[in-house]
């Protein structure tokens, strides 16, 4: 499931030699929120607009996000992205109909977005996943989460269930990619994959699973990277 940048010798060069900085630098890991922001905040401001040094960047929308579209148009309901990044995912929901909110609190992440995807239908906006705008709470028929949780550590990672829950409308879907690590392993982070323990806690979060795929990807290096799309609804309030 690679996309063709990691086809490109020069590009994946760039790349490795950007990660090697940034896991140097303060914020790399940790949960301490102002070192984690300003981590994130570097990695786009110092890309210097090369994609290749933005670790994540694959300039393309996850196929598994294109697969689920295929079978869940938006018919203009509401669907919000979580820490959008450069907004491949955002454009994707919008272009299968959903009406599409995109965020993330780097603001070159978004004004790189912007400046990718001009006259989109997407409303890019920079927002904090832990200070969310109160109008989004319960706000969304479907909430995309792509790779956020697992770049999250200790207690912002606590957080972010409970913060990507709120934006779920009761009835409505969550979506989550990620990578995935069995119960008793070690993770080494970043990223540190969701464990199956922790992908359950959103079921304190009024959200049953409907549905999960497993599957690996090869990463340019020959590592197999195991993985999860799972799908959660929101249970609809009891009747009185
Ligand atoms: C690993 S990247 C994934 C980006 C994108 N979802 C993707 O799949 O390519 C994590 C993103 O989360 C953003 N982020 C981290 N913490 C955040 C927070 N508290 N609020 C909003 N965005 C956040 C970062 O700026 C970064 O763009």
């Amino acid at each position: 499931m690679a996309s063709d940048i990691h086809d490109d010798e020069g590009f994946m060069k760039r790349r490795v030699a950007a990660c090697a900085r940034l896991d140097e630098q303060v914020g790399a890991k940790g949960d301490d929120p102002a070192d984690r922001k300003a981590w994130f905040e570097q990695v786009y401001r110092s890309a210097d607009d090369d994609p290749a040094a933005v670790p994540w960047a694959d300039l393309a929308p996850k196929r598994v996000l294109l697969d689920w579209l295929e079978g869940h148009p938006g018919d203009g309901r509401a669907a919000i992205d979580i820490a959008c990044g450069l907004g491949d995912n955002a454009e994707a929901l919008s272009a299968a109909g959903w009406r599409t909110t995109a965020f993330d609190f780097a603001e070159d992440a978004i004004a790189w977005a912007k400046k990718r995807f001009v006259g989109s239908d997407v409303a890019y906006c920079v927002a904090d996943l832990f200070d969310l705008p109160e109008a989004w709470r319960q706000e969304f028929d479907l909430v995309h989460e792509c790779y956020t949780l697992q770049a999250l550590d200790g207690a912002l990672r606590e957080a972010a269930f409970t913060a990507v829950a709120s934006l779920v409308k009761p009835g409505g879907r969550l979506l989550v990619v990620t990578r995935v690590l069995p119960d008793s392993a070690a993770a080494n982070g970043p990223p540190w994959p969701l464990m199956p323990a922790e992908l359950s806690r959103f079921a304190t979060l009024e959200l049953e699973e409907e549905s999960s795929l497993y599957y690996d990807v090869e990463r340019p290096d020959g590592r197999i990277i195991p993985h999860a799309r799972i799908q959660y609804r929101k249970r609809l309030p009891a009747a009185p």
